[in-house]
């Protein structure tokens, strides 16, 4: 995959109306950038309710390079699973899936072996899963996010492991984390270096945990970052176009 991603995790926030004008916001400030050749992606993952309309906006822009994603799938691609939504069935609007978000680790339960049958299901239906890896606490032994590493790729077929994105999103560098510490840029990337050579460097690895105009320039200067997940930052169109401005501008200088 080249370029680098910006993916907005806009979580559990946005009715339809507000969706609407957020992407449309972002897509209108985007014509005003003067960002040219970038290889640039940006996937948007609003909730599933606002898919749909997030969909037709983001067609209607000809900007090939906006994705959708979702926030979360089932297991199985259909069956009696009241109340879920598949990966095939957000196939019709989205190419990217995040998957084993801290917070469904945390609130819902989701353990290491449901999310590699989510994986599993996502790359089968030819949806490309974003797996979020956690770090509870700074400095946490490198076997704790190796071994969610090698759970999740667990009878993942080889050819698959290339489609595959990683996200490493240390719990306590989340904006809303009760204990928020800093994630320094050089920290990211160290652990980011481990979890590429665990994966024989086939595997994009981003970046989240408070990534906002504040801290982009620093953590963009690091080249192992292959993107970022953007949370809170991602809901405020001017945080996030600024976001993109300083990622994009990036991407060119080395094309
Ligand atoms: P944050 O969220 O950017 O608000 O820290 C990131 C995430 O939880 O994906």
């Amino acid at each position: 995959m080249k370029g680098k991603f910006v993916v907005a995790n806009w979580k559990m926030n946005c009715n339809i109306s507000e969706a609407k004008a957020l992407v449309s916001e972002i897509i209108e400030s985007y014509k005003k950038l003067k960002i040219v050749n970038c290889k640039l992606k940006i996937v948007l993952c609003p909730p599933f309710t606002a898919l749909q309309s997030v969909s037709l906006i983001i067609r209607s822009s000809d900007y090939s390079f906006i994705h959708l994603g979702a926030q979360n799938c089932h297991f199985m691609p259909c069956g009696a699973y009241t109340g879920e939504i598949s990966p095939k069935m957000l196939k019709d609007f989205c190419d990217f899936v995040i998957l084993g978000h801290s917070e469904r680790r945390k609130f819902f339960g989701e353990t290491d072996e449901l999310i590699n049958k989510k994986i599993r299901t996502v790359l089968d239906v030819g949806l490309c899963p974003i797996v979020c890896i956690d770090e509870y606490k700074k400095g946490e032994k490198s076997e704790i996010i190796f071994n969610q590493v090698e759970k999740a790729i667990q009878d993942v077929k080889e050819k698959d492991l290339e489609k595959i994105i990683f996200a490493y999103e240390p719990i306590w560098a989340i904006s809303t984390s009760a204990d928020r510490q800093d994630c320094e840029p050089s920290y990211a990337s160290k652990i980011i270096k481990e979890i590429k050579e665990l994966l024989h460097n086939k595997t994009p690895v981003f970046y989240g945990g408070s990534v906002d105009v504040s801290n982009i320039s620093a953590f963009v200067n690091e080249q192992m970052l292959d993107g970022f997940l953007v949370g809170g930052a991602s809901l405020k169109p001017k945080s996030f176009i600024k976001i993109i401005e300083t990622v994009g501008a990036k991407d060119v200088s080395k094309s």
